[in-house]
């Protein structure tokens, strides 16, 4: 029997759902069972269409004509903010806000600046009834059919009480994650691909068809509020507005704080540009608003920009620059890379030289060439690549760039799959460039720990043919060291000590050590689990290896595939001689913990961050740098700050070193 109050309830359990899944970043219930639930909405709404509202679920992407695109007036309008460069300009701000308040010191509401698009949302009773763009800021364009797919927008807001008409102001994105997502479905359906998540979020928004823009994930921050009736609900300070969203349902960004006077601006200006690389989506600043109302209108506007808030940006991580040339680089397997040789820029403060372009599709796609002015982009420790290339300003005298046939350092022939975007040098270990970066892998800190093992001696033990494999690292004599160049007595001393401290190691790292294609880390972990000992991984069969945990046909085959080559088990064999002694790890994994997020925040009595983090880790649990309401627990030491408050106000468990210790032995 269909009965209505099982359909309101349905609805408001599937908005709540989605609220659990796209704001909070916490599912509350697995994929499968979500979609149970829609389903039996949909086929109540086929027998009883009549019961159809337009906050149903189903009516994010309505399939109907819409009124996209139409011409929307702002009655309160969407101005922008003024920006500090330096932080000069930041201080520069203060003063003329205390000064103009004649106050000795102002509190502040400091949030992120977001890099995407301005969006004002229009609720009337609660209810989502128009989104528009900012346009010029006094008249924007209706997206309403576009923003309702966004399914972190609520198509009616939680609780009671809501006024009669709210505008709430806020910035629609896209992250990191759905930005390459787009781009991959682009690369394989032939489609121009977007240069960056900002313009991939405008040109999803400006879809003529809903039904586009609902396949593409957007998200949403709430930050503002326009046109408000009765104006008497705006609570007093911006910091409870953007309270009062949350409680709503809105999506409000975690990184938040009420700060006072220029230091507590520029701790969090600090503190944000540290965390800016770690965060999923693009900030290009940070920005700061007076914390009271009153104030604000004290302060008022000028021209198109409040005076009352700012704000404060960080470097740019894109610049502009001309490509030199475009060489190629050879990896650990074979791997070729163009690499574009740049007129030196800065970019976000580093002096960028060289890009990368990924493999030789993405040279035609991106369609650079040689002597072409282009967009650099360098984000954290990513290495910089080239974004796009300005077309416009290609000289006359631009060259495009050839894929060579044979490798640059060994002249063997390169090879290129027809299903695989990589060409390969076919030299094996033949290849220095092979073999150099292979002995690089071996030593890595991740590997065998082979402390002053560097690129540039690597660069002389091969070119010197000193070096041929991993093995002969062990056969290695002060003589030989110490007559390199910038290389002394003592360094040649402590290498070798490095060298023969690596003898004694994990089956895991040793088997990572070899540089196997598509056994990373926490393969050679399970491989090691699994059979205990090198022969019997040596000697195991493509069945035996599909039972270990994470190996499919890919990983089996391309195990089996090194070690079939004679010369590989010759290496083995040769390492093994030099008395290699590898101890398989006994899992310490706590099923209590496994899966588990912890914070840590403030100074712990006796463990040191990276200590707790490491018992923490091996007991199966993960660290995470904010508190989010994903956290399982907060670990407070003496002086905890601001994520001591979130994990307050998100009801996140806190916890002292004391019960994390007894967690940890449970
Ligand atoms: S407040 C009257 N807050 O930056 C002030 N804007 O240059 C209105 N933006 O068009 C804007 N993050 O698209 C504000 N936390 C934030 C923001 C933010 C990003 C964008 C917004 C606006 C532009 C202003």
């Amino acid at each position: 029997m269909v009965n209505s109050a099982r359909y309101a309830w349905l609805k408001e359990e599937l908005a709540s759902l989605d609220h659990a899944y796209y704001v909070l970043d916490n599912p509350r219930l697995p994929d499968v069972e979500y979609d149970k639930l829609y389903r039996e909405l949909l086929s109540i709404e086929s027998s009883h269409p009549e019961w159809v509202t337009s906050d149903s679920p189903s009516q994010r992407v309505s399939g109907q004509a819409s009124n996209l695109f139409q011409e929307v007036k702002h009655v309160v309008p969407m101005l922008s903010l003024n920006n500090a460069l330096e932080d000069s300009e930041a201080e520069a701000f203060d003063r003329r806000c205390r000064d103009g308040l004649e106050v000795n010191d102002v509190e502040y509401s400091v949030e992120l600046k977001f890099d995407g698009l301005a969006i004002s949302l229009r609720y009337e009773r609660g209810l989502l009834v128009q989104a528009a763009t900012r346009g010029d800021g006094y008249s924007g364009e209706d997206v309403t059919a576009n923003i309702r797919t966004i399914r972190a927008i609520p198509l009616r807001l939680k609780g009671s009480n809501h006024p009669d008409v709210i505008e709430v102001r806020g910035e629609v994105f896209m992250s990191h994650k759905d930005f390459e997502i787009l781009n991959q479905r682009a690369i394989k359906d032939n489609e121009k691909t977007f240069a960056n998540p900002r313009n991939a979020a405008a040109g999803s928004l400006r879809q003529l068809d809903p039904k586009i823009t609902a396949k593409r994930t957007l998200s949403f921050y709430s930050y503002g509020v326009g046109q408000c009736e009765p104006q008497s609900i705006i609570p007093n300070t911006h910091a409870s507005l953007l309270d009062l969203y949350e409680s709503w349902g809105l999506p409000v960004c975690t990184h938040r704080a009420v700060v006072k006077s220029i230091e507590g601006l520029m701790g969090f200006y600090a503190e944000i540009g540290q965390l800016r690389d770690q965060l999923p989506y693009d900030i290009d600043g940070v920005v700061y608003k007076i914390n009271s109302r009153a104030q604000q209108e004290e302060l008022g506007f000028v021209s198109r920009a409040p005076r009352f808030a700012i704000a404060h940006k960080f470097p740019a991580q894109e610049a502009l620059t001309t490509v030199l040339g475009i060489d190629v680089q050879v990896g650990r397997t074979g791997a070729i890379t163009p690499v574009a040789r740049l007129t030196p820029v800065t970019v976000g403060g580093v002096t960028v030289t060289n890009a990368t372009l990924h493999n030789e599709d993405e040279v035609r796609r991106k369609d650079v060439h040689i002597g072409d002015t282009v967009v650099v982009r360098r984000a954290g420790d990513v290495i910089p690549e080239i974004v796009s290339a300005l077309r416009e300003k290609r000289p006359e005298n631009a060259v495009a760039f050839v894929m060579p046939t044979q490798c640059p350092v060994c002249g063997s022939h390169i090879e290129k799959p027809i299903d695989e975007a990589v060409a390969r040098c076919s030299g094996g270990l033949f290849c220095a460039a092979q073999r150099k970066q292979a002995l690089l892998h071996f030593a890595q800190r991740r590997a065998m720990d082979i402390e002053g093992l560097g690129d540039k001696l690597v660069d002389q033990l091969v070119d010197l043919n000193i070096v041929r494999t991993p093995a002969d690292l062990y056969k290695l004599g002060l003589m030989a060291l110490a007559n390199l160049d910038r290389m002394g007595d003592k360094s040649a001393d402590n290498l070798i000590a490095a060298i023969e401290k690596s003898k004694s190691n994990t089956l895991a790292r040793f088997i990572f050590a070899l540089g196997i294609r598509h056994v990373g880390e926490s393969t050679a972990k399970d491989l090691a689990k699994y059979f205990g000992d090198i022969h019997k991984l040596m000697d195991a069969s493509e069945e035996a290896l599909l039972k270990v945990n994470d190996v499919g046909p890919v990983v089996a085959q391309s195990i089996i595939h090194f070690l079939n080559e004679a010369h590989n088990r010759e290496v083995i064999e040769q390492l093994l001689a030099v008395g290699f002694t590898l101890e398989v790890e006994v899992s310490e994994i706590n099923p209590a913990i496994q899966g588990k997020t912890f914070v840590l925040t403030g100074t712990l009595p006796t463990l040191s961050r990276d200590q707790a983090k490491a018992m923490i880790e091996k007991s199966g649990g993960k660290v995470a740098g904010s508190v989010s309401a994903k956290t399982s627990y907060v670990v407070a030491g003496e002086d905890a700050g601001s994520k001591l408050e979130k994990a307050n106000e998100l009801g996140v468990a806190v916890i002292d070193e004391g019960q994390m210790l007894a967690l940890l032995n449970s």
